[in-house]
């Protein structure tokens, strides 16, 4: 690097060049469906090779036909041994990782009065501890072949605020936890060029909020109380995560992007 900081040169003049990801390796989770089979399909579509990750092998094959050469992975991530295997099963089909896109969560709205703690429990596992356990298994391989690597761990604004009126205790937990995580990983790993950040999206239209949008009075409720004034559209996440996974993010770490109408804001 310079010595000196302030004579900086910009490689290139085209501010669309870290957008792209050519020849770099994308692992993304939760593939099969919802905001993770776009993020899957953007990834794609700005040169990566994209391994996808879930459950459901048919969903993901489905998928795969929409990748020019995807790397299919059906995977349970609430269980120790399938996740610990996913990160080695993409290094294995394609030499490396580049960006972890943790995206892979469940939430399901109960009463905080009524949640089980065991439901509290398993959502922490999957939405919070399998992250932490794949960044690990990422960053561990990015450090020793010196791979500039990102992560980006999928947040929510139910991290950053209380929302009540949908209660989610342990889906909340989990999204806080994660930004927490996110701002800890990056403060460690960013000597080793490693760069975490946190994507939090508002509410979008998918299988975990259909249940949601499907009642009139709390999909009104969302769009009185946005700012925008509607929920948010996939595609409306695409340059959001694109700057995040490529260079033009460079100098940015630990950091929380919220894409939610203006939720947060008031
Ligand atoms: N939609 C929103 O409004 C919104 C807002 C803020 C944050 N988010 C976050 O965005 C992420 C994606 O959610 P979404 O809205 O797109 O919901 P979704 O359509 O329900 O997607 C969830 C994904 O996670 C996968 N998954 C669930 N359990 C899994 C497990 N045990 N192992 C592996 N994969 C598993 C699912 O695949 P399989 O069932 O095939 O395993 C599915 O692909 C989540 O982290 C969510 O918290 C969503």
């Amino acid at each position: 690097m310079d010595s000196d900081p302030t004579s900086f040169t910009p490689e290139t003049l085209d501010p669309l060049a870290g957008f792209r990801l050519d020849g770099q390796v994308v692992l993304v989770t939760g593939a099969s469906s919802g905001l993770g089979a776009r993020f899957a399909r953007v990834l794609d579509a700005v040169g990566a090779r994209v391994a996808i990750a879930a459950r459901r092998a048919d969903r993901l094959d489905d998928l795969a036909t929409h990748l020019h050469d995807p790397i299919v992975l059906s995977c349970d991530l609430s269980d120790p041994e399938q996740r610990d295997a996913l990160v080695p099963r993409v290094v294995a089909a394609s030499g490396r990782i580049d960006v972890l896109v943790n995206n892979a969560g469940r939430s399901e709205s109960m009463r905080a009065l009524d949640e089980p703690v065991e439901h509290f429990r398993d959502t922490v596992e999957l939405n919070l501890v399998a992250p932490f356990a794949l960044a690990q298994a990422a960053a561990r391989h990015m450090a020793e072949h010196s791979i500039a690597g990102r992560i980006i761990n999928i947040a929510s604004i139910y991290g950053i605020s209380g929302v009540g009126r949908i209660p989610e205790a342990g889906y909340s937990a989990s999204k806080g936890g994660l930004i927490s995580l996110t701002r800890e990983l990056a403060s460690q790993w960013s000597r080793r060029e490693i760069r975490v950040n946190a994507l939090a999206p508002g509410w979008f239209p998918s299988e975990m909020s259909a249940e949601m949008f499907s009642d009139p009075r709390l999909a009104e409720w969302i769009v009185e109380k946005t700012p925008l004034r509607r929920p948010g559209q996939p595609h409306e996440l695409d340059g959001a995560l694109v700057f995040l996974a490529g260079t033009a993010s460079s100098y940015m770490t630990g950091q929380v992007l919220t894409i939610d109408g203006g939720w947060t804001a008031i």
